[in-house]
């Protein structure tokens, strides 16, 4: 997984890719290089670590030129390195290249290279394309990339370039994404729009198997059979400034900001009349909700979490009874499917590599494909039969935020849809549930009040020292510890697990000694009794404990060592609340601790490699 971008054009190339490769660094960022054309040669740079690596050896030594291409990488194949690092070029330097994916047959490749004497410099997948121009070219660049491509298995976006045609860009692309910018008098390829946003709204996306010739002043596009492709441009409307960090230290904290206006625009134009309209949207028609026997809700990470909520809601609202599958297991254990089976992709990125394959898998079985994913013309929105678009706008922290959010209200959306389908549901139920739906963005709002945060940022900082901590609930509380868990984990590194309360006492429970810090939920009336239970069970042994819980609730302050308070809402509905100080607890306790909050170590935004 890494993010590539190239430029044709009349100005610098280094500085405008610089700046594109900025935008990218979410999709990695250990290791960047440059490669540009400089009317003679091809010249490369390349840097182990952050792009102001690269950016300080280029001061050095200026890639003057343009023509170019340029890569932030996320290692698969080969440890983050200087040689490892992309563009990668043929032994003469004649051609370079730019990969974002995985090349499934390089090594029986570089073995074929290898004896007729080929001598590679790195331990990437990528080096065999660069060589394999080399060996193949035929005198002509797209012809020469379309039979290389021809010869990959994989996954790949690519940018070419070469010596031989000066005046030429080629982009390929295979199950990586890839989107072609286009200007005037200067065209751009990117791994993500807003790499390119600065300097133009008019794209192409490209689609698996299709490839892109640029020049200065034209863009080509054709199947890589070579076959002509005609595609209406596509008009981005996003504000540049959505992309940039908007006055808060991290993107992170600003995304977490963002959610009350996340949820409002998730629900507009949805709800008329105190029902949920969908059917602009999706092609299931009543009976085909009728039909439906069992849903699969399956994702990865933060998503998969959000599909946990969607168990409860799907079967509280619908009574269809609900699986719930991480996507890499998933796709490997024969789930049963058939034609009366609903498959719901979550997925904030649309290109997890994992999720995509699942749906893949459950398509090709004869399930009903759905998509709930926040990136419009991703590759999952593209393969599902119908898809809910979560507005959550742009998201740039690694950590998931607003993305989850949005995710469960999209879900809500949809079990309400199908409840009133399915008129399985007292009406009057329903329309209550739609009416507390649409509070929910206001009731963020308090949530982020300076009180509010102030309190969960203490309880933060306090908690940074530790190495361990427990997150506890149940019902929905449980699935919404998951994702609590989760986030503390991925971004401030102190271990922690979430359990189901009721579980801690058949073997967790032995881990609970004087001082750990327990974070306990509680906002679900009809187990509230039982999770206080839990909670003095931790107590009993010493533990600090953090409870969260309903506003007016004046018991659980008796159990616990603080309290939080989530606004009055439907238990049904809570979760899209008790996240909030959850997020902003794991940030807090990332900050005290000194780390980079929306890039942490060994994790990547988008993860297209299996
Ligand atoms: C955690 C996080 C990840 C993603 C997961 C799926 O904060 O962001 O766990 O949720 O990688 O990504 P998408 O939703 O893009 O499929």
């Amino acid at each position: 997984m890494c993010g590539i971008v190239g430029y044709i054009g009349s100005k610098e190339a280094q500085d405008i890719m610089l700046e594109g490769l900025g935008k990218l660094e979410y999709r990695g960022y250990d290791s960047a290089g440059l490669a540009v054309y400089n009317g003679e040669t091809i010249g490369v740079r390349k840097s182990k670590g952050r792009l102001a690596e690269l950016e300080e050896k280029l001061q050095v030594r200026f890639l003057p030129g343009s023509l170019g291409i340029g890569h932030t990488r996320w290692a698969t194949h080969g440890k983050p390195s200087d040689e490892n690092a992309h563009p990668h070029v043929d032994e003469q330097g004649l051609f370079a290249v730019v990969h974002n994916g995985i090349i499934e047959n390089y090594i029986e490749l570089k073995e074929e290279l290898i004896a007729k004497g080929y001598q590679f410099t790195s331990e990437t997948d990528t080096e065999v394309v660069a060589k394999l121009l080399a060996d193949i070219w035929d005198g002509d660049l797209v012809s020469t990339v379309r039979k290389v491509v021809q010869r990959l298995n994989g996954a790949y976006a690519l940018g070419v370039i070469s010596e031989y045609e000066p005046d030429k860009l080629v982009a390929v692309r295979l199950a990586s994404p890839l989107v072609v910018g286009i200007g005037e008098n200067e065209n751009f390829i990117a791994s993500d729009i807003p790499a390119i946003l600065k300097y133009t709204r008019d794209v192409y996306i490209l689609e698996d198997g299709e490839l892109a010739v640029l020049t200065a002043t034209d863009v080509e596009l054709m199947r890589l059979d070579g076959t002509p492709i005609e595609r209406n441009v596509m008009k981005v409307h996003w504000d540049i400034e959505t992309a940039e960090k908007g006055g808060f230290d991290h993107f992170m904290l600003k995304e977490i900001y963002e959610q009350p206006k996340a949820i409002q625009d998730t629900l507009a134009g949805r709800i008329k009349e105190d029902k949920v309209d969908l059917s602009n949207e999706i092609s299931l028609s009543k009976e085909d909700v009728q039909q439906i026997e069992r849903i699969h809700f399956v994702a990865c990470g933060t998503a998969y979490h959000a599909g946990l909520v969607g168990k409860y809601v799907f079967e509280k609202l619908t009574r269809i009874p609900v699986e719930v599958d991480v996507a890499s297991e998933y796709r490997y254990r024969e789930p049963i499917i058939n034609e009366r089976t609903l498959f719901i992709a979550v997925s904030q990125s649309g290109e997890t590599a994992d999720t995509l394959a699942a749906l893949r898998e459950a398509k090709q079985r004869g399930a009903k494909v759905l998509a709930i994913t926040n990136v419009v013309g991703s590759s999952v929105a593209r393969e599902a039969d119908d898809v809910i678009i979560t507005w959550a706008g742009p998201e740039i922290a690694v950590a998931s935020t607003k993305a989850y959010t949005s995710q469960l209200i999209a879900i809500y959306l949809l079990g309400i849809y199908f409840a009133q389908q399915l008129e399985a549901k007292n009406v009057g139920e329903l329309k209550e549930v739609v009416a507390q739906l649409q509070k929910l963005s206001e009731k963020a709002e308090l949530l982020l009040q300076p009180e509010q945060v102030s309190i969960v940022a203490n309880f933060a900082r306090e908690i940074a020292k530790h190495q361990n901590l427990f997150f506890i609930g149940r019902g929905l509380d449980y699935a919404v510890a998951l994702e609590g868990s989760l986030k503390l984990k991925e971004i401030s590194y102190i271990h922690s697990e979430a359990y189901a309360a009721g579980e801690l006492k058949h073997g967790t429970l032995a881990l609970i000694e004087e001082n750990i810090p327990v974070l306990a939920i509680a906002t679900q009336k009809a187990l509230y009794e039982k999770t206080v239970s839990n909670i003095q069970e931790v107590k009993a042994r010493g533990a600090y404990v953090l409870g969260v819980t309903i506003t007016g609730d004046t018991e659980l302050n008796k159990s616990v060592d603080e309290v939080i308070h989530i606004p009055k809402t439907l238990d049904l509905l809570a979760p899209v609340l008790t996240v909030i100080p959850l997020q902003l607890f794991a940030y807090y306790a990332c900050v005290e601790r000194g780390y980079d909050v929306d890039k942490p170590r060994n994790l990547a935004k988008s993860v297209t490699v299996e």
